[in-house]
């Protein structure tokens, strides 16, 4: 396995930060008000009127994490054109070949959080047979109508997807959206769909925990080694795994730490 670090810069992969996107930068407007009666109102109650609230009570798991992955998703659909214009250009030849030259001609590749699609192009000229998903409809239409690749509407964790059917699943910069207690499912999702020596390419931002960016945006980080295990752990054999510290963004590129990987399927 080849695990080196290195220092780079002017790769766009991670849109996320791009200044470019000074118009994204406003807080999502999908963000709800709290209903009456949450929780969260509750809090904003006087002293003596919570006082029958439990110190621990919480907005329960699963709603927070519908509403958690509800803002990142309204995120890309209310800024879709002016995220498509900001990462359209961005270069991302060198990590597509160093994929593609591990699979076979003509293979089947999905790529998993297409965004606007700028991948699904390349990977469609480069002659693969190219799908496209997104969760958020406005990117999907527009990855369709620029690549000219099948795309569908889907979520990384319930892939809409046959099994056993790719050759090749292409990850830029999308699974690092998850929950960390949904990347288990997601990495199991891949593998089900990935033929067996099939190819997971996936880039995850480095580091540790998992916060809200100030856009609204939920971003899992993870170390090398913690990245490594869940993919072993998914049944997918790290063949390539890389740390780097990359300048992304413009037109100030802010240092921004990234894993990229590349890992077979158990046959
Ligand atoms: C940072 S962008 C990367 C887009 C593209 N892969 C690229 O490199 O330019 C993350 C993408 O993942 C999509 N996404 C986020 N959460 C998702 C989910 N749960 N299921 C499917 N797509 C998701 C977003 O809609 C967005 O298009």
């Amino acid at each position: 396995m080849n695990t080196r670090t290195r220092h780079v810069t002017a790769w766009g992969g991670n849109p996320a930060r791009s200044k470019s996107h000074g118009s994204l930068s406003e807080p999502p407007s999908g963000h709800h008000p709290p209903r009456r009666g949450s929780p969260a109102e509750a809090n904003d109650m006087q002293p003596s009127e919570t006082s029958f609230i439990s110190k621990r009570l919480r907005i329960p798991r699963q709603a927070a994490v519908r509403e958690r992955d509800a803002l990142t998703r309204r995120f890309y659909e209310i800024n879709a054109t002016t995220y498509a214009e900001a990462t359209w250009r961005l270069s991302m030849d060198e990590l597509l070949s160093n994929f593609t030259a591990r699979l076979p001609s003509g293979a089947t590749v999905v790529d998993l959080g297409c965004g606007a699609g700028r991948d699904l192009k390349s990977l469609a000229d480069r002659g693969f047979f190219a799908v496209g998903l997104d969760v958020a409809a406005p990117l999907a239409h527009i990855a369709r109508h620029r690549s000219d690749c099948p795309v569908v509407i889907g979520d990384l964790r319930h892939l809409p997807l046959a099994s056993e059917r790719f050759d090749g699943a292409w990850a830029s910069a999308s699974l690092l959206h998850l929950g960390r207690e949904d990347i288990g499912q997601a990495l199991a999702e891949i593998c089900r769909i990935l033929k067996p020596d099939g190819l997971l390419f996936a880039s995850m931002k480095a580091g540790r925990g998992e916060r809200a960016d100030e856009r609204g945006r939920w971003f899992s980080y993870y170390g090398v080694d913690e990245w490594r295990s869940l993919l072993e752990d998914a049944g997918l054999a790290p063949i390539l795994l890389e740390s780097s510290v990359q300048s992304t963004g413009t037109p100030a590129p802010v240092p921004t730490a990234w894993i990229t990987s590349i890992a077979r399927r158990d046959s």
